[in-house]
Order: C-alpha cells, then sequence, then structure tokens
C-alpha cells in the first residue's frame, strides 16, 4: 500500500455474523433456515402467502436477542473510533450487530429486522414485535406493516450516498460475503476504478476476488481483528 490511506468503506456481509451464531445465506443444502430464497424473499412470495414470510421474518427477528457481536463487529467498531478519517460501514445484514457493538456510521443497504414499513405511506418505524399481515400501520388507514427488507428485485437503499462513499475512499474491505449479490459484488470494482486499495476477509475466495489485490482468508472473528490493529498500528 503507496498511497496515504484515509477515507474506509467496508462492505460486510452474512460471514461475519456467523461465529455469532447465524446462518449465512448460502449453506451447502442451498436453503437459507430451511426455506428457498424465493419463497421468502420476493415482493411475490409475500403477495402470495404473507403469512409464511412473516413468519418467517418474525423468528429471524426473534433469534437476535439470543444472539451477540462477535470480535469482528468489535474490531469494526474501534476502528471507527479511532481512525482519524471516515470509516463508513455498509452492511448487506439485517441483523443488528454492528450497532450493538457500537458502530455508528453504517447504511443498512438491504433493510432491518427490527424496523417495519408500511405498505401505503412507506414510512419505516422501529418494530420489535412480531409482524402479522393484518397488523395495522400506525400511518395510514389503508395501509399494514410489512417487514422492512429489500426483497430480490426491490432497490437496495441508501445507493447515492453509498456510491459516492465509493468513490472517495482510499481503502476498501469487504468482509464476510460471497459475492453472488448486486449492486453490493460490484463495490470492490467501482472503488477500485477510483483508486482505493481493495481487501477481502473471507472464510474461501469470493465469486469476486479478482477484484481485490489483498485477500485473507480464515474466521472473521480472527482476521478481521488482526487486521484491525495492523491499520491503526500503521
Ligand atoms: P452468503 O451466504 O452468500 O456468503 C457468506 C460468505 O461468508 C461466504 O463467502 C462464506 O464463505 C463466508 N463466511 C462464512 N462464515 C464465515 C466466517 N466465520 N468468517 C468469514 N467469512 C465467512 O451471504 P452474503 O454475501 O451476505 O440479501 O449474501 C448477500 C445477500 O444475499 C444477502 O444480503 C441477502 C442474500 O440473499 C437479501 O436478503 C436481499
Amino acid at each position: 500500500m503507496k498511497k496515504e490511506l484515509r477515507n474506509i468503506v467496508i462492505l460486510t456481509g452474512a460471514g461475519i455474523s456467523a461465529e455469532s451464531g447465524l446462518k449465512t445465506f448460502r449453506a451447502s443444502d442451498g436453503l437459507w433456515e430451511g426455506h428457498r430464497i424465493e419463497d421468502v424473499a420476493t415482493p411475490e412470495a409475500y403477495e402470495r402467502n404473507p403469512d409464511l414470510v412473516n413468519e418467517f421474518y418474525n423468528a429471524r427477528r426473534a433469534q437476535l436477542k439470543e444472539v451477540e457481536p462477535n470480535a469482528a463487529h468489535f474490531a469494526l467498531a474501534k476502528l471507527e473510533e479511532n481512525w482519524p478519517f471516515d470509516v463508513l460501514i455498509v452492511t448487506q445484514n439485517v441483523d443488528d450487530l454492528h450497532e450493538r457493538a457500537g458502530s455508528k456510521n453504517l447504511i443498512h443497504m438491504h433493510g432491518e429486522l427490527l424496523k417495519s414499513r408500511c405498505t401505503e405511506t412507506q414510512l419505516v418505524t422501529d418494530w420489535h414485535q412480531d409482524i402479522l399481515p393484518d397488523t395495522i400501520s400506525p400511518y395510514s388507514k389503508e395501509g399494514t406493516l410489512r417487514p422492512h427488507i429489500v426483497w430480490f428485485g426491490e432497490m437496495p437503499l441508501e445507493m447515492g450516498r453509498i456510491y459516492d462513499a465509493l468513490r472517495k475512499c482510499d481503502l476498501f474491505i469487504s468482509i464476510g460475503t460471497s459475492g453472488n449479490v448486486y449492486p453490493a459484488a460490484g463495490f470492490a470494482q467501482e472503488a477500485r476504478r477510483k483508486g482505493a486499495h481493495c481487501v477481502e476477509l473471507n472464510l474461501e475466495p469470493s465469486l469476486n476476488a479478482h477484484d481485490f489485490h489483498e485477500s485473507v482468508n480464515g474466521l472473521a472473528g480472527e482476521i478481521v481483528p488482526k487486521f484491525v490493529e495492523g491499520l491503526l498500528a500503521s
């Protein structure tokens, strides 16, 4: 790394939460917590069977109470606190483990389990209970509430802010993501095109491993704290 590193953007995926006890999406059985993705994570699935989709996310929301952030989440919060320039985490995860570890500058591009959205007004609100198909929206007469999750075919959130940060960053770090889902899988290429040094920290090489200048393979709970210590000492 030759140039001075100032602003950092970090993309995280399901792999960073794996050691906390949350399953990744692309397990070897091809199922996500026993379901095919198209049965629980598309707008069509929700139209077809809102009970099943709500139950699925109700279970994911309840599961959050049983898990804790791990060493990788804490290391990223420490980096943000001690780095003299901007550190932005863009997470594809819908859990709240980054917040609970202390990260503040955070974008949930695929939504959040602990929020719901009004089906009429699209207003988003904090939501910690179950959502049932007839849960009345506090924001409109007609609307009900749906999980605040970006399903396949829907637009990820805050893309303007994310691309702006990618274009301005000097270091881009991708952690625990397989590189299967765009636009997130294209972030390394975008940051690299604008001159950022790109690093991948993942259990195994991702699909877009060739977009990175540097790769470290291993458990996030081990390799992320080590990488952060190196950065803070540099
Ligand atoms: P995936 O399940 O596709 O990939 C997880 C990655 O983490 C894999 O490359 C694993 O090798 C790696 N991994 C597993 N355990 C790890 C550990 N302990 N330490 C480090 N790495 C580990 O999950 P994502 O890439 O996050 O979207 O999936 C992207 C999106 O696809 C998700 O946000 C979700 C999903 O469908 C929506 O729901 C919209």
